[in-house]
């Protein structure tokens, strides 16, 4: 494993296991240190946010899940999740030789198709011992007719994408380093320089967004992220600026063309 931390030592192989997250959670809570990496062939209940669940079909994609122990204020945790949608989009870019977006805070997208996600879950906040654990999910092998025909015309896979079978270890590799990269800039350096690189393939900005907000349903242009990785929202209605942490948002309309500096 070419990377500095994330999977050197620990990692833990299964063929088959419900959720990655749950085990490393579990190895979390028991000690386990920064960059222990649990990946699975398959998941039998494999999750999402919002409690969906996640496909995870055998010999088909990566499912993993690393234990992180970053020193950041309780406040600063949700960009974690903006930097590894940045190295997994930037690593994919590289590898395929095509533009990888991401659609704020935590899908992976190849031409507004869901490729990847990412299931970000801290504990133990604001304590000595605070952990996250970094799950991640990209289709890969597969093809659209195994796809769920649910999310068939929305999810895509590298093979969808390229059109080409590719090895799980090398991609896996890939993304490991990026995110590996983009998370100890984040520790080294802070979040700016990030977000700068993060704003080039976010697919979100300069978007048409509808999103809920207090119970009421709200349309406005994406036109920033903050430090705290929250998404600012101009109302369509009276031009106030809104700060969006969690929930879902729907893209409307496609925004101008972007420079993905992706390869
Ligand atoms: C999402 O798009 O809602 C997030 C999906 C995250 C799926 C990954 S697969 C590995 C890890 N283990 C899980 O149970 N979920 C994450």
């Amino acid at each position: 494993m070419d990377t500095k931390c994330f999977g050197r030592n620990d990692i833990e192989i299964y063929e088959t296991i419900g959720s990655t997250n749950n085990r490393a959670r579990e190895l979390a809570l028991k000690g386990a240190p920064e960059g222990t990496l649990v990946i699975s062939d398959s998941q039998s209940a494999g999750r999402g946010r919002f409690g969906r669940s996640w496909h995870s079909p055998q010999g088909k994609g990566l499912y993993l899940s690393m234990v992180l122990r970053p020193p950041l204020p309780p406040d600063r945790l949700p960009v974690l999740t903006l930097i590894t949608g940045l190295g997994a989009a930037e690593a994919l870019g590289r590898l395929c030789r095509s533009p990888f977006t991401v659609k704020w805070p935590n899908d992976l997208l190849h031409h507004d198709r869901k490729i990847a996600g990412i299931l970000l879950e801290s504990d133990h906040i604001g304590r000595a011992d605070q952990f996250t654990i970094l799950g991640f999910g990209i289709n890969i092998n597969i093809a659209r007719e195994e796809l769920p025909a649910e999310v068939r015309e929305r999810a895509a896979s590298l093979y969808m994408a390229t059109g080409q079978k590719w090895d799980r270890v090398e991609v896996l590799v890939k993304i490991l380093q990026g995110i590996e990269g983009c998370y100890f800039v984040l520790l080294e350096d802070g979040i700016h320089g990030l977000l700068d690189r993060y704003r080039r393939i976010c697919r979100t900005l300069d978007s048409e967004v509808a999103f809920q907000y207090d119970g009421d349903l709200v349309r406005g242009r994406a036109v920033d992220v903050d430090d705290s990785g929250r998404l600012m929202v101009q109302k369509s209605s009276d031009g106030r600026v809104l700060k969006i942490d969690s929930g879902e948002v729907t893209l409307l309309k496609s925004p101008p063309p972007i420079d993905c500096q992706n390869g």
